[in-house]
């Protein structure tokens, strides 16, 4: 199974393939923003790739609307297929879970 590593916070974990970052991160107590709820309509859940991009599902539609520029990708619809390293973007004032 592949390792996710945040490094804003320093925090890894092993996830099952497929699983999303915003997923992972939440499972691993890592502060993300998700105000949509993982439905990929807010970009709040925005993150940056730092190592293992080739790691993850190739960027969908939603993904292309928000123009989020290189190596950043929607932690709600990036799924983890191998090791990857990432920078959370947005961290939330108010945590919503
Ligand atoms: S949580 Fe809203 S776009 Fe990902």
């Amino acid at each position: 199974m592949p390792t996710v590593v945040f490094v804003n916070e320093g925090k890894a974990g092993i996830v099952p393939s497929g699983t999303t970052l915003l997923r992972a991160a939440v499972d691993l107590g890592v502060h993300i923003s998700h105000v949509c709820g993982g439905n990929g309509i807010c970009s709040t859940c925005r993150v940056e790739v730092v190592a293992g991009g080739e790691n993850l599902t190739a960027i969908n539609p939603q993904e292309i609307a928000y123009d989020l520029g290189s190596g950043r990708r929607l932690g709600c619809q990036a799924r983890v297929l191998g090791n990857v390293g990432v920078r959370v973007l947005m961290v939330p004032k108010v945590e919503m879970d």
